[in-house]
């Protein structure tokens, strides 16, 4: 007896800014390969340029704009309000340029997650890219996570690496890790869709086992057989 095809995993995507990241979930659904509904895009900026990809993808987007909120908890409190309506089974943050208290990270334990320009640990906060070259590191790249609320330590779900070339630049390099970003996010998203990875005890679990090794992806790496 064949299986019942999984229903698509409901998304919410909150975004801040160009919103790169959430054209490729847009368009690896577009492609059937991802099996998500984007049920809203959140943006704490009116002029996120990732607004207008969600309207012209059919996507209803929302701004909740932190100005006028007394404090972090209340913010983040209306915002859980906003995301909770859409009821997802997966929030992903994409871009979204704030920090989050604990109760919000508690709340959404296990179905939040984000990525993060660098190879973690290495290079946990903001400028990765500038610091990458500072420390004439000869491999970066980027890492996909699940939330917890110490910052850009929760565990990890897959990463990419890329060379760092001499003459780099951090422009040069943020478009190298970007392109890998643009592929191991959609990929943990698939992971999470099927079914095949979750968060457990505080790690991450693939296929029903704790991860021992995080999975690394290079440039030749074909996503779509793994
Ligand atoms: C990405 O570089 C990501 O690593 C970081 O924020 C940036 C978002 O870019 N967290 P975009 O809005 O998806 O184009």
């Amino acid at each position: 007896m064949s299986e019942a095809p999984r229903q698509p995993l409901p998304v919410v995507v909150l975004i801040s800014g160009s919103g790169s990241n959430l054209q490729a979930f847009i368009d690896g659904q577009a492609r059937g390969e991802l099996p998500i509904d984007i049920r809203a895009v959140i943006s704490n900026r009116a002029d996120a340029y990732g607004l207008e990809r969600a309207r012209a993808a059919g996507i209803p987007g929302e701004v909740l704009s932190h100005r006028g909120f007394d404090d972090r908890a209340s913010y983040d409190r209306a915002l859980a309000e906003v995301i909770d309506r859409h009821e997802p089974g997966l929030v992903i943050l994409a871009g979204f340029m704030r920090i989050l208290s604990d109760a919000f990270v508690t709340h959404y334990l296990g179905r939040l997650i984000n990525i993060h320009p660098s190879l973690l640990p290495d290079f946990r906060g903001l400028h990765t890219h500038e610091r990458a070259l500072e420390s004439a590191v000869q491999v970066h790249g980027c890492s996909v996570h699940f939330v917890i609320p110490e910052l850009d330590a929760g565990p990890l779900i897959v990463q990419a690496e890329v060379p760092v070339w001499p003459d780099d630049t951090p422009e040069t390099l943020a478009r190298r890790v970007q392109i890998q970003e643009h592929r191991i996010y959609p990929l943990a998203v698939r992971w999470l869709a099927e079914g095949r990875v979750c968060m457990r005890e505080g790690r991450t679990w693939m296929d029903g086992r704790p991860l021992e090794q995080t999975p690394r992806i290079t440039a030749d790496t074909r996503v779509e057989t793994l």
